[in-house]
This record gives C-alpha cells, structure tokens and sequence, in this order.
C-alpha cells in the first residue's frame, strides 16, 4: 500500500512585533512599554500586590486601546489566517501577545501563552471569563458574585505560561517553525527554536524587523516589517506545498 505522506504541522509563534503595524506598542523597542513603565510595577504578582489599582489602570488602558476601535488585524495577522485555512496540514499560532488580533484575523488554532487582554481570573475562582470593560475594585464576579477578586488574565513575569505541554508536542512534531515579531529575550517562548533544532525534523525560520536574540539558532532569518514578510512568506509554503 503506497504510504501517503501527511502534510506537515506548522507551528508559528507570535511577538508584540506582529502586532507593532495594526497600532500597537512593543516591549523591547525604543518607544516600546517598558521604556515607560517598569516591569516589576506592573507584570509581577509581587506589583499587583503592592498596587493593584496601579497595575489594573495599566492593563485597563491596553484594554480600552483594543476594545474602543482603530485597532485592527494587519496583513501579516491574515496571512497566518489564510495559511490555517489553505494549509492541508495542521497550523498551530502560539502567541505571547494578549490581543485579539490573531482571532479578529480568522486564525482558531490558537494558544495565547501569556493570557488574554479581554479576560479576566477571579482569585477565588481562578476561571479566566470574557471581560471588555475597566476593571475597577468594585466590579463583581460573574460566578461568585464578589467584589475585588478579578485580575487580568495575563501571564506575569515568575508566573506559569499557558499550555506549555501542547506547545512543546506541536513543536517536537512540526516540520515547519516560523518565529514572528518577538526579540527572543523572554523564555521559554525564546527557547522555542531551540527545542525545535534539538528535535532535528523541522526547518526554522525567522521573520523579523531586526534579528533577534535568538537568530544565529534559526535556518533563515528575513528581516523586514510583518506585513510585508508574511504573506509573502505564507505564499511561498503555499505554492511550493511540502517541499519547502
Ligand atoms: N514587523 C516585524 N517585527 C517587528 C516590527 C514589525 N513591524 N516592529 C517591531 N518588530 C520586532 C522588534 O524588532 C523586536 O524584535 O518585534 C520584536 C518585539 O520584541 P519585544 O518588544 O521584546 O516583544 P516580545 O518579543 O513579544 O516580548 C515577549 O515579553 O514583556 C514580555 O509578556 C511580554 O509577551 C511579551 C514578552
């Protein structure tokens, strides 16, 4: 019986980079967040504690910023959309970025490792629910009914990535990595391409303004702005199939 191959799975992580051309600010870049606010004050469980209003007016800004219109998915979002869509295999996007862009864009198979803007966790009941609004001490939990218990549902630095078992089975099985927008400081989404080289069966690909941290472990770096880089990068897996 002639074995026919399976078209590969491709897994593609996203960074605040992608994000930069629909209006959005990065990290790491001259004009990028923590040019103006430092981490410890507020993407630390240990910030939050000392100033929760400090902390929930930061995420409340960024929040107000993707809900209140004018932010929208950028070519490069619906590149990757268009690729879980004509891509006979599977496609996997692991985002750091807590934005809806990649949903907005029409990609599904999606995992936000560092949580979502537009949800909030109650500390009791630790259930991440669908939140647009300003969180303020006095809004309630939808399930229990308490006042001051609802945190953004954002991965904060010393706190435990979302479904890193998922993430780290996609990429031992893929046979394309593509590392988009992210400046490779921050693990373990960082030490993703290392995991994948370590696995020997995918090729690893990096689409960056500028090279990143970690672009001496990738097969090929192409430097450039987002919405530029991938769709034509998304054209090209397309056209040339399993062969690339
Ligand atoms: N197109 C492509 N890449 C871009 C663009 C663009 N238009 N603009 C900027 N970049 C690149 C920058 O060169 C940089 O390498 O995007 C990268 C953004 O890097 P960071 O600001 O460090 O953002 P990111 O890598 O996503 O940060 C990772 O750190 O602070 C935490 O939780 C936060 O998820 C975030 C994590």
């Amino acid at each position: 019986m002639h074995q026919v191959s399976q078209p590969g799975s491709i897994v593609v992580l996203t960074g605040a980079g992608i994000s930069k051309e629909s209006g959005l600010d990065t990290f790491r870049d001259r004009d990028g967040l923590w040019a103006r606010v430092r981490i410890e004050d507020v993407a630390t469980p240990e910030g939050y504690r000392r100033d929760p209003q400090r902390v929930q007016a930061f995420y409340n800004a960024r929040r107000r910023e993707l809900s209140e219109g004018g932010v929208e998915p950028n070519p490069a979002h619906l590149a990757l959309a268009r690729l879980e869509r004509e891509w006979p295999g599977e496609v996997l996007v692991v985002t750091q970025n807590i934005d809806d862009l990649h949903e907005r864009a029409g990609s599904s198979r999606l995992i936000h490792m560092h949580g979502e803007l537009l949800k909030v966790r109650c500390v009791r009941c630790a259930r991440p629910l669908p939140w647009a609004a300003d969180i303020e001490a006095t809004s309630l939990c939808p399930e229990c009914g308490r006042a001051d218990v609802l945190r953004p549902h954002v991965v904060w630095f010393g706190e435990v990535p979302l479904e890193m078992d998922r993430i780290l089975s996609a990429l031992e099985r893929c046979f394309l990595f593509v590392s988009i927008g992210t400046s490779g400081h921050v693990y373990p989404a960082a030490g993703f391409v290392a995991a994948v080289r370590d696995a020997g069966r995918a090729r690893a690909v990096e689409l960056n303004l500028e090279p990143s941290h970690g672009a001496s472990l990738f097969h090929e770096v192409r430097t450039g702005p987002a919405s530029v880089l991938v769709p034509a990068f998304v054209e090209e897996v397309l056209t040339s199939g399993a062969a690339f």
